[in-house]
């Protein structure tokens, strides 16, 4: 059964400690996702974008895997099936498809119009018990082509959207989705400390967490940061897997590679970077 993100990430946050959102494109990610969170009895979301959603050829596609795997892995842990990044329209969407909890980032809007929004959103999430995610303050990096500034969020602007009754906030506190380059000036704890002290125990959510250094992240879960993002660290994994495969070229005597050996070392090395970061995140034991 899915189930919102509300409850796990409020016993996160009492519990000073993260639950990781991994972001699927496919079965196999899906997959060695559940299974890890199972492994590892610890909460997950699995997060889609509105890209990735279309790639798996739609929203309803995916609740029905996703749905069906739960309970043909026997997978006991609770599971939040969460829209990542989501428009307005794509959040209704994935409401109406049977997500359990969708992100709308409305931070490119003026600050009047992510509140009507979110508004809205808010209201059709409390009636069906759906879990939503705000975002104030745009995330850096390159996400599905859309580009972000990388910005820090302003703490009264988070406490206006975050009094709208939304389940959690990703503000803006200096994070990137992707790598971080070289002179990367690192999270703002500052920002982040002062956005803490306007939205009270609300769980803030931190994107781009792939190569936040350990240190910076268990000092963002003390300040109130409960749902972590991670997509790259899958994704590079399962390139550098993949790739070793190919290259070893254990093809099948000239019928071309089976499908199903090809993805094997990308499925195992998605589910060592998942438990890596459930560790890191202190989620394991948890569920
Ligand atoms: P990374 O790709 O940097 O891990 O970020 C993922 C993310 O924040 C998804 O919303």
């Amino acid at each position: 059964m899915l189930v919102s993100a509300k409850e796990m990430l409020n016993k996160a946050r009492e519990g000073k400690y993260a639950v990781g959102q991994f972001n699927i494109n496919n079965l196999e990610w899906t997959k060695a996702i559940l299974l890890t969170a199972q492994e590892c009895n610890s909460p997950v979301i699995l997060g889609v974008s509105e890209g990735a959603g279309k790639y798996m050829c739609g929203y309803k596609t995916v609740v029905g895997m996703v749905k069906g795997m739960i309970e043909e892995l026997n997978i006991t842990v609770p599971v939040a099936l969460h829209l990542d990044h989501g428009s307005f329209e794509g959040a209704k969407a994935c409401i109406n498809a049977g997500f359990s909890s969708v992100m709308f980032d409305g931070s490119h809007y003026s600050i009047e119009e992510n509140i009507a929004k979110t508004t809205e959103l808010v209201n059709a999430c409390n009636v069906l018990g759906l879990s939503l995610e705000a975002e104030v303050g745009s995330i850096g990096g390159e996400e599905d082509g859309v580009i972000g500034a990388g910005e820090c969020a302003d703490p009264d602007e988070c406490k206006a959207i975050a009094d709208l009754g939304v389940t959690m906030l990703a503000a803006g506190i200096g994070n990137i989705h992707g790598k971080y380059p070289e002179n990367w000036a690192g999270l703002s704890f500052e920002t982040l400390a002062a956005v803490k002290e306007k939205v009270g125990d609300m769980p803030l959510v931190l994107h781009g967490g792939t190569g936040i250094p350990a240190d910076m992240i268990k000092k963002a879960i003390s300040l109130g940061v409960a749902k972590i993002n991670v997509n790259t660290e899958c994704q590079l994994a399962f390139q550098a897997a993949t790739r070793e495969y190919i290259e070893a070229g254990k093809d099948q005597q000239g019928k071309g590679f089976d499908p199903r050996k090809l993805l094997a070392p990308g499925f195992e090395a998605i589910k060592a970077t998942v438990k890596e970061k459930m560790e890191l995140f202190g989620s394991i034991g948890k569920a």
